[in-house]
Parts: C-alpha cells; structure tokens; sequence
C-alpha cells in the first residue's frame, strides 16, 4: 500500500515532465508538414552539394555556411490525411537507360484564388529518383509556407532530400506572368548527378545541387494543403504546355503521361498533348 502510493506519487510528480516532451515544431514545404530545424534557406547566389552522406549548404562566395545529414524518408510521406497533398497531377517514370538531361514547362500564374482561408496552393514541375526520397522543383505557390509568402504568388526552387528542406528566397510574381520551369541535368560522374533548377526568366529563383541520385520521375503537380472551398482554388484551369524532356543521349523519350484527378473535389488533370515534344496537360479546378 505504502509503495504503491508511493508510485502514484512518483507518476503523479513525472508525469507533467513526461508529458512537457517537445514536438518538434514543423512547418509547410511542398513535401507536406517538415520539421522546421530541418529547412534552410539556400543564400542568395549559394549553392548545394551532397558530400558522401552529407549536405553542404554554400553561400555565393563558395563558404559552406551549413552541413546536414538526411535521413531517408519519402518526400511525399510527411502529408497527412487531413493535409491535401497532391491533389491533381499527371506523371512519367523514365525506366529507360539514359538519364533525363532537360525537363521544361510553361506556364500562367492564375488570378488569386477568390477566397482566402489561410489555405496553400502549390504549382510546379518536378523530378524525383527512384527512391522517392528527393524531389528538385521550381514552385509556384499561394498563402504561406516554410519559405514565406502570403496572399499573393511567389516563386522559389526547392529541393528536398530525405527529412532535409532547401528553398531559394521566395521572389513575388503577378497573375499573367509567363513561367518557364526548368531542370537540367548538368553533368554526371558515375552514380552522382548534378542539377541545375529554376524559373529560367526570374532572377533569383536558380538553385544547383551536386552530387544527387539520378531523377527519373517527372511530374507536373497541384499541390494544396487547408483547402476548405472551392473558391480557395484560382478559377478555370492551369495549363502545363511547352513540356518537353530529353535524355543525355540527345534522343528524345517516348512518353506516355499517367494522370490523377481529384473528382470529389472538382479537380481534373487532362493529357491533351501526349509525348515528350511540347506536351500539353491541363489541370481544371
Ligand atoms: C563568404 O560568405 C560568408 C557567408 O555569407 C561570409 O561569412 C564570409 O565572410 C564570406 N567570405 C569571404 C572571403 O568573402
């Protein structure tokens, strides 16, 4: 009796500090809610490298001014349930010999959406490995995230490598604005890649990373995270044109978009252009 009301002591005195344990604060990136300790701001002009097991993060003048281990998760594991996620999107997986060498697409920024519910709406062209653990993206996005932003549309390059973040400054554009995202593969070294990403016509949003697995997966993606209306969404559609891929051979593949739709939701991927030429998808909000 005495020890066990000594235990219920004991647990009584503990538990507030068991329970006083940190969550660890996390904050929105394109690959979902990230722990924030984890995303980092690449300096203007800097620059990142995977070395060995490492990435280093370097400033313009070439200083490493930070280094991380990623550990491996899926860059698209983090969204949860109530979190949207990837919503609409049509993809292709290179499972051909050579590698992707250029990924380009076109787009518009649409009009800001009609309402404003604090929701995130992400547009991009992307490319994944095979592992699924990293994904490099030029962003559109509207509403806040990791990186900024707000009620307006922003541009930044993203890379994500296992459960590390890294993010160009966001640079705000305008409704109507011409887009033109861009990967590209700059060169290879046995089974180390090097990247280049951005939106080719906005000073600014160009990141560059070293030493990266092969990225096979390319996509193009509507991504959205507290949605609560339709009206949260632009109006009328976007449309991905001007897509085109060519692999390190210099031939270019033969492609076949796979597509995604979120029907419940009002939100429809179309392939109208099928192909790796100037194909055409369109996402219908
Ligand atoms: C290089 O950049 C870093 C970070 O911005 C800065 O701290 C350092 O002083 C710079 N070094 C030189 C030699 O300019």
């Amino acid at each position: 009796m005495r020890a066990s009301t000594a235990a219920t002591l004991l647990v009584g005195l503990l538990a507030p500090f068991t329970l006083a344990a940190p969550t660890a604060e996390t904050a929105l990136t394109p690959g979902g809610f990230r722990v924030a300790a984890n995303i980092h701001q690449i300096p203007s002009g800097g620059s990142l490298a995977h070395v060995g097991s490492e990435v280093h993060v370097f400033s313009a003048n070439g200083t490493v001014v930070h280094k991380v281990t990623p550990a491996a998760t899926k860059v698209k594991a983090a969204v949860s349930p109530e979190a949207t996620g990837w919503v609409a999107y049509a993809s292709w997986l290179n499972t051909g010999s050579s590698p992707i060498s250029s990924f380009t697409t076109t787009w518009k920024v649409p009009a800001v959406p009609a309402a404003n519910h604090g929701q995130t709406v992400f547009l991009f062209n992307s490319i994944e490995p095979n592992s699924g653990d990293a994904i490099l993206q030029p962003v559109l996005q509207f509403g806040p995230s990791a990186a900024g932003g707000g009620s307006f549309w922003a541009l930044a390059t993203w890379y994500l490598v296992g459960d590390q973040t890294f993010f160009t400054t966001p640079v705000r554009t305008t409704a109507g604005s011409t887009l033109n995202g861009v990967i590209t593969l700059t060169s290879s070294s046995g089974s180390l890649f090097n990247y280049n990403s951005a939106f080719s016509n906005v000073a600014g949003t160009t990141l560059t990373v070293t030493g990266a697995a092969q990225l096979t997966w390319a996509t193009e993606t509507l991504e959205a995270y507290a949605v609560t209306s339709a009206s949260d969404y632009p109006t009328g559609s976007t449309v991905f044109s001007g897509i085109n891929l060519k692999l390190a051979s210099g031939a270019v593949p033969t492609v076949a978009w796979s597509h995604v739709s979120d029907t419940a939701d009002g939100l429809t991927t179309t392939v109208n252009t099928n192909g790796a030429t100037n194909a055409q998808i369109t996402i219908a909000y």
